[in-house]
């Protein structure tokens, strides 16, 4: 069976290389020559653990090109997992998904079926099966299959192998025969077989429900802060209720990446748009979110009126560890008015700084080492959890800042470490310790 997948990015990408690991013949098609060029070369254009390291153990199974004719001659499955932006009105941007599905139409030498992982609102495979079978003419024929990816980035690739959950939307015995055959080797994962409108809905479901929690720990961190109760406490007490679960209880400076954001707004734009119903709840969320990212420079206020002339030391610029993606990172938020208001940067981020290089080149002083990075600065933020971070010796703060104001947008530390170092400690949802 010849497997394609179409982008290389941290789905498509991640999904050929664990196809590969559990045995089949992968094409990786990709528009971007750069990217195949480096993939030929044996490297990873993005950055996940183990990625590249099982991208060498399956080279013989694995092709990459950016030839269109090449990739879908004879394919047999075609996953799509090309991006799906968020408009300006906060609707997702299927251009990407469209110019495949061209592709597919005008490339394809035999019937075959054709499965989108990437997110794609509520009826748009429907759509996508038939605009290509219009363009093929009754020249091959192909059906569609929703099979959407619940990877998170930092874990794609074991959070691939071993998925908690394979969702498969299917309008055909043949194509749900064909995708249980493809995943039967997954044998970690539980396989949910439904409708193709279910199965897209099951994706927005889930990724607005986590935003919700993560929007709902925040709002209660804030009103911690002024009650006098602690967040961390609260989270433990509250996420050892299993119907609550204690994941995604961590409060801090809001939710970033691909995916939140864009299936947020996606959702209630829908929803809104076509029929005509607010999702009020995701509204919340996402309010509470942009209000949420700000949070760390309204803290810092209450010590500088204006960073200008500062030296302001930030530790960590993705919006998640382990990680090189920066999309909707609160960092990409912060930065700005830090900058305009006229303050010098240092910022260490050992994965993210290439990717910020290319939207700061110059603007920010990237260093080698929280030392170098915390050396004479008058404040130090806190964008991402990091282990560096999580780990470093707490001392450094005030043996190497000419002004050892912390503020943590990630509750790295635990309040017990810190209340005796000579600092000012702001966290989220927690008491502030200031021992200056
Ligand atoms: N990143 C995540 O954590 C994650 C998790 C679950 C689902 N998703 C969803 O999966 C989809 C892909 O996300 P991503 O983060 O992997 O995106 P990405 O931006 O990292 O990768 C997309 C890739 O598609 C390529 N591409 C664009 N047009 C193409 C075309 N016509 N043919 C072939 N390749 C093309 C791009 O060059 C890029 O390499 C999105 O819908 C996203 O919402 C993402």
């Amino acid at each position: 069976m010849k497997i394609v997948v179409s982008g290389t990015g941290y789905v498509g990408l991640v999904t050929a290389v664990c196809l590969a690991e559990k045995g089949n013949e992968v094409v990786c098609y990709d528009v971007v020559k750069e990217k195949i060029d480096m993939l030929n070369s044996g490297k990873s254009p993005i950055y996940e653990e183990h990625l590249e390291e099982l991208m060498h153990k399956n080279k013989e199974r694995i092709t990459y090109t950016d030839d269109k004719v090449i990739a879908y001659k004879d394919a047999d499955v075609i996953f799509i997992g090309v991006g799906t932006p968020e408009k300006k009105d906060g609707s997702a941007n299927l251009e990407y998904i469209y110019k495949v599905a061209d592709d597919i139409a005008e490339n394809i030498t035999k019937d075959c079926l054709v499965v989108i992982k990437s997110t794609v609102p509520i009826g748009t495979n429907y759509k996508v099966e038939k605009y290509i079978t219009n363009k093929l003419d009754g020249k091959h024929k192909i059906e569609i299959a929703s099979n959407p990816e619940f990877l998170a980035q930092g874990t794609a690739v074991r959070d691939t192998l071993e998925a908690q959950r394979i969702v498969i939307g299917t309008h055909s015995k043949w194509a749900e025969d064909t995708l249980k055959s493809i995943y039967s080797k997954f044998d970690k994962s539980v396989l949910v077989s439904t409708d193709i409108n279910s199965a897209e809905m099951i994706k927005y479901a889930s990724n607005d429900f986590l935003a919700l929690k993560i929007s709902y720990i925040n709002e209660i961190a804030n009103l911690c802060e002024l009650v006098g109760a602690n967040i961390e406490d609260v989270s433990k007490g509250m996420g050892l209720d299993s119907r609550i679960g204690n994941k995604f209880l961590n409060a801090g400076i809001g939710y970033g990446g691909s995916c939140f954001p864009k299936d947020t707004k996606a959702l209630h734009t829908l929803a809104n748009n076509l029929y005509d119903y607010e999702l009020k709840t995701v509204k919340a969320a996402i309010e509470v979110n942009a209000n949420q990212k700000l949070k760390l420079i309204r803290k810092a206020r209450k010590y500088y009126e204006t960073f200008n002339g500062l030296n302001v030391a930030v530790l960590g610029l993705a919006f998640k560890p382990n990680t090189d993606d920066l999309r909707e990172a609160p960092s990409l938020v912060n930065i700005p008015i830090i900058l305009e208001d006229g303050a010098h940067i240092k910022a260490y981020d050992p994965i993210g700084e290439k990717n910020y290089k290319k939207i700061y080149p110059t603007e920010i002083e990237y260093c080698n080492s929280v030392e170098e990075t915390l050396k004479d600065t008058d404040i130090c933020f806190i964008f991402t959890e990091w282990d560096f971070v999580k780990n470093m010796d707490i001392n450094l703060y005030s043996k190497l800042m000419k002004k050892p104001i912390i503020i943590d947008g990630r509750n790295c530390y635990k309040l017990e470490d810190v209340k005796n170092k000579n600092i000012l400690y702001e966290s989220i949802g927690r008491d502030t310790i200031n021992n200056l």
